[in-house]
C-alpha cells in the first residue's frame, strides 16, 4: 500500500508499506479519505509522536473507508461496510487495520469521502462540550476558534442542544458561514465584553485564559482542548474560587482502546442519527488526492479555512 510516509523533521514522502494485516479484534480498511489536522503538523515537527501501537511514520487520526478484510474475532461489521473512526495514527494511507470498537458506521446520508473529516472533530467537540463541561440547554456557550473544524463541530452541537452560542474567529472572510451555522460572531480580541458565558471551549490557547475567567458566569466550565497559541499563561486563582470555576483539558489521541470505544458508542447515540436527519453539515474547505498530500498539507497550514483538508484515496 502506498502512506504519506515521515522522513524526517518537518519532511514527508508518499511511500511503498507492506499492507497492514488485521489482528485479533481489528478489521482492514480500504481507506477512502482521512482529514487532515494540527496534530499532523505537530507529528511531522517532530513535537508529537503517535502513540504505541501506532505506525510510527504514517500521519493521520481518522479515516473513512469500506471494510475489507475482518481479523479473528471481529463481528460489528462485515466486508463492504462503510466505517470511519478515530486512530492513533496511520490514517493517511491506503489501507488500514483498525480495532472494530473503535470504529462507527458512516450515516447513510454521508458520503465516504466526506465522513474522513467527522471523526476527530465531532468527538472532540461533543466529548468536551457534553461529556465533560456538561453543556445544557439555554447557556451561553463561547467557542474560541469557530471556523475551524472543531469550531465548525460545536457550534452545530451546541446549537442543536440549545445553547446559544457565540464564536470568535479571525479571518473576516469566514464569519459568514459561521454566522450561517447559528452563531453570534466576534472578533478575538475584546471577546470578555460579549460574556458572561456558561461554557467556554478554548481551542486557541493560553493567550485567552486570563479573560476566559473574567468573562465565565458563576459555576463556569473551560474546556482546554487546543493550545496552538500558546500553553503556558497567569490566571488569577482567586477567580477560579470566586466562581466555582472548572477547567478541563483532554486529549483524544493517548486514551486507550477503552476509553476510545466509549467515545465511538456516545457518537452512534447522540451525534450520528443527526447526520441522517440533515441538522449537521461537515464543511470541507480543501479535498486533494493522496498524490497531492504536499498541497493538502500546505492549505492546512493556511488561516482563513472554513471546515477541514481531507486527503483522498
Ligand atoms: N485535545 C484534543 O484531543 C484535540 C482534538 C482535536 C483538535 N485539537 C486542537 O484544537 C485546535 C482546533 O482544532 P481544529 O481542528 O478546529 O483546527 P483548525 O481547523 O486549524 O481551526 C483552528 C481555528 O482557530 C483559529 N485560530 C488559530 N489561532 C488563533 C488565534 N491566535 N486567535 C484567534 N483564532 C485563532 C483559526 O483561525 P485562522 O483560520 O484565522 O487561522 C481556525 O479557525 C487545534 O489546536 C488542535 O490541535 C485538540
Amino acid at each position: 500500500m502506498r502512506a504519506v510516509t515521515i522522513t524526517g523533521e518537518n519532511q514527508f514522502e508518499l511511500r511503498e508499506h507492506p499492507d497492514p494485516v488485521p489482528g485479533a479484534g481489528e478489521v482492514l480498511v480500504q481507506v477512502r479519505a482521512a482529514g487532515l489536522n494540527a496534530a499532523d503538523l505537530h507529528q511531522l515537527a517532530g513535537r508529537y509522536p503517535a502513540p504505541p501501537g501506532s505506525p510510527p511514520d504514517i500521519p493521520g487520526l481518522e479515516l473513512a473507508g469500506e471494510v475489507l478484510v475482518c481479523g479473528s474475532g471481529s463481528r460489528r461489521f462485515a466486508p463492504g461496510d462503510r466505517v470511519m473512526g478515530l486512530v492513533g495514527g496511520g490514517g493517511q494511507a491506503e489501507l488500514a487495520a483498525v480495532h472494530e470498537r473503535i470504529l462507527m458506521p458512516i450515516p447513510e446520508s454521508l458520503e465516504t469521502l466526506t465522513a474522513g473529516g467527522v471523526p476527530e472533530v465531532f468527538t472532540t467537540a461533543h466529548d468536551a462540550l457534553f461529556t465533560q463541561a456538561g453543556l445544557k440547554t439555554g447557556e451561553r456557550l463561547l467557542v474560541h476558534g469557530g471556523a475551524g473544524g472543531v469550531g465548525v463541530a460545536a457550534i452545530q452541537l451546541a446549537r442543536l442542544a440549545g445553547a446559544r452560542v457565540i464564536a470568535t474567529v479571525r479571518s473576516p472572510g469566514c464569519r459568514a458561514q459561521v454566522e450561517g451555522l447559528g452563531a453570534e460572531v466576534i472578533a478575538p480580541d475584546a471577546f470578555g465584553e460579549h460574556g458572561p458565558f456558561d461554557v467556554i471551549l478554548e481551542l486557541v490557547g493560553a493567550p485567552n485564559l486570563p479573560e476566559d475567567l473574567l468573562a465565565l458566569a458563576m459555576g463556569g466550565r473551560i474546556a482546554v482542548i487546543g493550545i496552538g497559541a500558546g500553553a503556558k499563561a497567569e490566571i488569577n486563582l482567586g477567580l477560579l474560587l470566586a466562581k466555582r470555576v472548572q477547567m478541563f483539558g483532554s486529549m483524544l489521541r493517548a486514551r486507550s482502546l477503552e476509553e476510545k470505544a466509549l467515545t465511538a458508542r456516545a457518537m452512534e447515540r447522540q451525534v450520528l442519527p443527526l447526520f441522517d436527519s440533515g441538522s449537521l453539515t461537515v464543511p470541507i474547505a480543501a479535498e486533494l488526492p493522496l498524490e497531492r498530500a504536499e498541497a493538502a498539507y500546505a492549505r492546512l497550514r493556511e488561516s482563513g479555512k472554513f471546515g477541514k483538508v481531507i486527503l483522498t484515496m
